[in-house]
């Protein structure tokens, strides 16, 4: 049994989540045979989370009982192959540190403009405690459908695709989900949604907070991009600090900061009322080294009764901030 016997056997190996052996899907990419023959293999699988324990097995059969070596160490990866034709799933994260500023509602609407922008756009709302995209969407909550490999189908408002805890929610019994289901829940989340095809970004609306979901966000999707919501107001401002700081300490790239409740335009004399203080997103983006990438205004949707609209000064800023988010995500 020669090393290059050894790499043809792993090669033919078929990772299950593509349904194609290792070596057309590059699988394999470090195969060491030490000195007393012990093998030390790296797998890059597809949803590996799903097949890791199977595969594990297959290949410890495979090389120690089929192909006779003394030993075997493997480590999985998650597979950075894409078949020809198709594009990666782009995730951008909304983060805020503190609650109450805005996060979801920011997500819903930036969704919404991108949207309008042509762009196919999910939501995945990673909030637990406080499920509310299908809220601000005004969502029917109705059970999720899967397709025949056992994905979840998003339930669909206004084009935005949306995955929730609120779609899985007893309402008899809402805390059994709390603290451990949750992170069973994100498992799914990122790895067992069928979204559309061709799909250009999905939105994650984390909980306020600066830890453990966003950690979660990183081992299923290691280059997510971040996005920090503030309000003008210097308290909100530090903990969104700590959240993007968080962030980037993980990798995560930070593309800008929004700064929500900016001002109020008073309609009667055209003048702008800063009630919340002022510099919160300015001092964030600094902090950060990003770009303030929009600041919204206080006041709910006039035209449409739960989102903005183009037609509206609001619903038009989120279309720039929309277009800047799209040239940030390449
Ligand atoms: N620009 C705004 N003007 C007026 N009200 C707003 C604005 N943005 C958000 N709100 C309101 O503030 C409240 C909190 O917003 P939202 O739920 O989006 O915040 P969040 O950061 O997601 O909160 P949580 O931390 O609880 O997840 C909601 O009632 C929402 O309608
Ligand atoms: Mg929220």
């Amino acid at each position: 049994m020669t090393y290059e016997d050894l790499k043809q056997r792993l090669e033919t190996v078929v990772d299950p989540g593509f349904g194609k052996p290792f070596k057309d899907v590059n699988g394999i990419k470090k195969l060491v045979v030490g000195p007393t023959g012990v093998v030390e293999v790296e797998i890059y699988l597809k949803d590996k989370t799903k097949h890791e324990q199977q595969l594990k097995i297959e290949i410890i059969r495979l090389v120690k009982v089929e192909l006779g070596f003394p030993g075997i160490k493997i480590a999985f990866f998650d597979s950075e192959y894409l078949p020809e034709g198709e594009k990666p799933i782009k995730y951008l994260a909304i983060a805020s540190g503190k609650g109450g500023v805005g996060k979801s509602t920011v997500a819903a609407n930036l969704a919404a403009a991108l949207i309008r922008q042509g762009k196919k756009v999910g939501i995945i709302d990673a909030d637990v405690y406080g499920a509310s995209i299908p809220h601000v969407l005004k969502m029917e909550i109705k059970p999720l459908t899967a397709t025949e490999e056992e994905k979840m189908i998003p339930l669909t408002k206004d084009g935005i695709e949306v995955i929730s805890t609120e779609f899985f929610m007893p309402p008899e019994k809402p805390l059994m989900w709390r603290g451990p289901m949750l992170g069973k829940m994100l498992v799914h989340f990122f790895g067992g949604v069928q979204w559309q095809d061709g799909i250009d970004l999905i939105l994650i609306d984390l909980p306020p907070g600066t830890g453990d979901v966003a950690l979660d966000v990183k081992t299923y999707v290691p280059k997510s991009k971040v996005l920090v919501v503030t309000t003008p107001h210097v308290n909100a401002a530090h903990v969104a600090v700590k959240a993007g700081l968080g962030a980037q300490q993980i990798n995560h790239e930070v593309i800008g900061v929004i700064e929500n409740m900016s001002y109020y335009l008073n309609a009667a004399n055209n003048t702008r009322e800063y009630l919340f203080g002022k510099g919160g997103g300015e001092l964030v983006a600094k902090k950060l080294g990003v770009p303030l990438i929009g600041q919204i205004p206080i006041g709910q949707p006039q035209h449409g009764d739960y989102l903005f609209t183009a037609k509206e000064e609001t619903g038009k800023i989120y279309d720039a901030i929309a277009q800047t988010v799209m040239t940030q995500m390449t």
